[in-house]
């Protein structure tokens, strides 16, 4: 079978490509352990009235260790907190240097959650428990966002953290 110069140079050029690729997906699993995100747990989400999920809200864990129970439903996350701001939505606060466990579950369909600026991102599907940590190192105020589509309100289902300057006087 005759085989055209270019071609076999654009065949070979292909298989070597394919070649790195896979490459680099079997060393990043075998030399530098990626994983797959995972799910911290299950959950029933038509009874999440009945675990952890009945009472979101933050946990101080002392040493400056937070955990944030927070339910993601159309369209608007309960981090069970307090303080709401002008549009409704919750506020977290938490000291300079915090450390923050995030726990995430939905009770409706597919979500979100990405915190501005910091390492923290989940999908939170129903059925199963996201478990996202992140330090804050920065004063300010960060929005927590929901970046999958979800339907009509996607847009505005937001909360917000607010890093304290370790002295406590406002931010
Ligand atoms: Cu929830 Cu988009």
């Amino acid at each position: 079978m005759h085989i055209d110069r270019y071609e076999r140079q654009y065949l070979i050029a292909v298989a070597a490509v394919l070649g790195l690729f896979f490459a680099a997906l079997v060393s990043s699993a075998l030399v530098f352990g990626v994983r797959l995100p995972q799910p911290e747990g299950y959950i029933n989400p038509l009874t999440l009235n009945r675990t952890v999920f009945a009472n979101p809200g933050m946990r101080n864990m002392g040493n400056g260790v937070y955990d944030v129970y927070i339910v993601a439903r159309m369209w608007a996350f309960d981090a069970g907190s307090d303080e709401k701001d002008e549009r409704g939505q919750d506020v977290l606060r938490v000291p300079v240097g915090s450390t923050v466990n995030f726990y995430l579950t939905s009770a409706d369909v597919t979500h979100g959650f990405i915190v501005e600026r910091h390492n923290a991102n989940i999908e939170v599907l129903p059925g199963h428990v996201g478990r996202s940590s992140t330090r804050f190192n920065e004063v300010g105020t960060f929005h927590i966002q929901c970046h999958e589509y979800c339907g009509r309100g996607h847009q505005n289902m937001y909360i917000k953290i607010i890093v304290e300057p370790a002295d406590g006087s406002a931010a």
